[in-house]
């Protein structure tokens, strides 16, 4: 089955980052935000983004055009009727996710995929509340979605093959590189990356070095891009805690016990990036 429509639920970082993707690959694209303001503003920021890769001589004027007229922005779960895949990417909440799939699985046809774009959570559980559990899947993108290749293809129990080929199939179509893995708590990337993340946040709370010293130990040591507390930032360190609850949830290993530090920022609203400070003031 080849994705011709996509339905992308959520309008933070990782929605629009997929609808940049997806709409450049030449897929359709529908928006779907709480508040058509919201889900608008989206259009706009795909439009700069967009504008600064033909102003960099990246994409041409007319690709980039024809990008933003397969996008369309609603606030209705109604116009997601017509989509062959809905990827959901709201707030790293079960509860939440659960109440919207079953919610989609009402307006989508039998044979959409319904798939989420979750860092950690239980696939299966997300299954568990459709109509045709066999076509729920995780399709994980990485931040930021336009330029990272990697997309986790997560095959929870009640999948069917055709749904996890399709989901693979969809991540080309984008251009990137998918990896199949079981439905666990973190799949493979956060699993691997979020033990280290948070035992930065413990080396800066036990005063072992300074935040700017650990982030360039880090990039001048291991040749990484970024040092780790830079990359919290860059994920949200509400989704961040988040990620950590859950793989501790799952696993109880103690390097997943997200340090006390990370807990008072997110409960101070310092997000990181997105709400201009975190570990860093932007
Ligand atoms: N940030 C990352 O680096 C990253 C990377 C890969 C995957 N993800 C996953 O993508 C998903 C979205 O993360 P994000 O970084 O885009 O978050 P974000 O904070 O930028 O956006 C969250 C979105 O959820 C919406 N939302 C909040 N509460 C809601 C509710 N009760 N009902 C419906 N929508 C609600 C918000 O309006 C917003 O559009 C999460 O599941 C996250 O784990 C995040």
């Amino acid at each position: 089955m080849s994705i011709e429509r996509l339905g992308i639920v959520g309008s933070g970082i990782m929605g629009a980052g997929i609808a940049e993707v997806a709409a450049k690959a030449g897929i359709d694209v529908v928006l779907r935000s709480r508040k058509q303001d919201t889900a608008e503003a989206m259009v706009a920021t795909l439009e700069a983004s967009l504008a600064k890769q033909v102003a960099k001589g990246r994409l041409e004027e007319q690709a980039a055009k024809a990008a933003l007229a397969r996008v369309s922005a609603h606030h209705e779960l109604h116009a997601l009727s017509e989509c062959d895949l809905v990827i959901e990417s709201v707030i790293e909440d079960l509860d939440v996710k659960k109440e919207l799939f079953a919610r989609i699985s009402d307006v989508v046809s039998g044979t959409a995929i319904i798939a989420s774009n979750t860092s950690t959570l239980p696939i299966v559980e997300l299954a568990a509340v459709v109509e045709n559990p066999e076509r729920v899947c995780g399709i994980h993108f990485f931040n930021p979605a336009p330029m990272m290749s990697l997309v986790e293809v997560i095959r929870p129990l009640t999948a069917s093959d055709a749904t996890i080929a399709a989901a693979a199939e969809f991540a080309q179509t984008c251009e990137k590189t998918p990896v199949e893995v079981q439905d666990r708590a973190g799949f493979i990337v956060n699993a691997l990356l979020f033990p280290y993340l948070n035992n930065a946040v413990r080396m800066l709370e036990y005063g072992t070095a300074s935040r700017d010293d650990i982030d360039t130990a880090m990039k001048g040591g291991c040749n990484f891009p970024m040092g780790p507390l830079a990359l919290l930032d860059l994920v949200g360190l509400d989704t961040s805690l988040s990620i950590l609850d859950a793989l501790y949830d799952e696993f109880r290993d103690p390097n997943y016990a997200a340090m006390p530090s990370l807990r008072r920022l997110v409960a101070a609203g310092h997000l990181g990036r997105k709400t201009g400070r975190g570990f860093y003031t932007y």
